[in-house]
């Protein structure tokens, strides 16, 4: 952490790497923690005091008194979800006006772009994404074809651009031809939501942030989603639509590269994927079904059972140059306690061509394996790095020496204390 600087916290493969864990840890650092990309899309449960709330769209710094919490210019934002989780918060206590402030420039998710996730879906027929189907592809889509709404447009004369907006998006549902849809409850709650949203701060974040960087404060900048769900850098077209990776905390917030700091890229000790798309660590075996069942792997959002497998070289040292990666945080070691062997991802093969960099199209390639030692031993209540068994260190150490990067912080279980700090 330095002073004036934006740390990023994000995840670099294909997103729930568990950063709920570890924010608690994070953000009594930073004077500022905002979220710069993505929307409801995103469940980031966290626990804190005991009790568990499922983040969507507000940032975990939410929690602390002090801290000022910003949702970005990059993000989109759905009125009716996003009042539903600051209501849950507000029953629980926590005054949230005076701690998040809202871009005006973030967009809207009006209840038609959740249709058109929809429809779009559909008319895809095989080859469908598997989205969260909470609007993000329709809304970003929207925003650069410059015929979105953005948080500004609920200061004024907010009713007439809605209703334009949703005549627009009626007609192109009629045009797909997907007609079956009522969205007449759905609309009085965002309605009211927009009311709601008319309550808080809703500001020039990116000032803002800059002038706590002036006055050489830190923010943190909580990423969402991960690495290969980017929609410039992920394995396209199976993404989701914003700008995951390092670059979208400079264009998420508007702050300029040169105030990005420490970057931690978190990751799992085996990989997961939710939705469509390649994925070539992919277990079908019982091995996969084991680490989904003893790492519960089944999405916040969605419900859906997680793809699992193994870790994956290509794609984490992909990740780490694409992000300037400088601290890695592995999550979820313990889940792999009781397995013989650990197999580790070193390079993609297809058709008799190896290669160890991410491929433009991922689909086809096998993943090709390097065998390492299972520790076979409880990790769960070891609180140092002293005590690790030598087949997990050994694999901490073989990871970061493929990957060039120090593994700064290992988790071994879902309470706070297991979370090891290494020198
Ligand atoms: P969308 O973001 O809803 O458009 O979904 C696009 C793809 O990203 C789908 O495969 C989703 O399952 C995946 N996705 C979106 N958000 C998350 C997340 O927070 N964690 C993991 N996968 C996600």
């Amino acid at each position: 952490m330095t002073k004036g600087k934006v740390d990023a916290l994000l995840g670099i493969v294909f997103g729930d790497e568990g950063k709920g864990k570890v924010v608690d840890v994070f953000t009594p650092r930073y004077d500022l923690v905002a979220r710069f990309a993505g929307g409801p899309n995103a469940g980031h449960t966290i626990i804190f005091e005991g009790k568990k709330f499922v983040l969507r769209s507000i940032p975990s710094g939410i929690f602390d008194e002090g801290k000022l919490n910003i949702i970005g210019n990059g993000c989109v934002i759905a009125p009716d979800l996003f009042m539903q989780e600051a209501k849950e918060l507000e029953t629980a206590g926590y005054d949230l006006r005076s701690r998040l402030h809202i871009s005006k420039r973030a967009h809207l998710i009006l209840p038609t772009h959740r249709v058109l996730d929809r429809a779009y879906e559909a008319a895809k027929g095989k080859a469908k994404v598997g989205t969260t189907g909470k609007g993000i592809g329709p809304t970003y889509s929207e925003k650069a074809s410059r015929t979105s709404l953005r948080v500004g447009d609920i200061l004024d004369n907010f009713e007439d651009k809605y209703l334009a907006l949703k005549a627009r998006h009626e007609k192109m549902l009629a045009d797909l031809g997907y007609t079956d849809y009522d969205i007449s409850d759905e609309e009085k709650v965002w309605i009211e939501g927009i009311k709601y949203m008319q309550t808080f701060p809703l500001t020039d974040t990116e000032i803002e942030i800059n002038r706590y960087l002036e006055e050489g404060k830190n923010v943190l900048a909580e990423g969402a989603q991960g690495t290969l769900l980017d929609i410039d850098h992920g394995t396209y077209p199976f993404v989701s639509s914003s700008s995951t990776v390092c670059g979208g905390v400079c264009t998420g917030l508007g702050v300029a590269p040169n105030r990005i700091g420490e970057v931690f890229g978190i990751f799992k000790a085996y990989s997961t994927r939710v939705g469509a798309g390649p994925f070539p660590v992919e277990l079908f075996d019982e091995t996969g079904d084991k680490i989904r069942e003893i790492g519960h792997e089944y999405g916040a959002v969605t419900g859906r059972n997680r793809r699992c497998g193994w870790v994956d070289l290509v794609a984490l040292k992909y990740a780490i140059m694409i992000n300037g990666v400088t601290q890695l945080i592995m999550m979820k070691g313990d889940v792999l306690d009781t397995f013989p062997t650990i197999r580790v991802c070193t390079a993609y093969e297809k058709d008799g061509v190896t290669t160890t960099d991410m491929p433009y199209d991922t689909e086809g390639w096998n993943a090709v394996y390097k065998d390492l030692p299972g520790w076979q031993t409880d990790l769960t209540s070891i609180t140092r790095e002293e005590d690790f068994p030598k087949a997990f260190a050994d694999y901490i150490k073989y990871l970061e020496e493929e990957l060039k990067t120090p593994i700064t912080i290992v988790s071994v279980g879902p309470d706070r204390a297991q979370t090891i700090f290494r020198k």
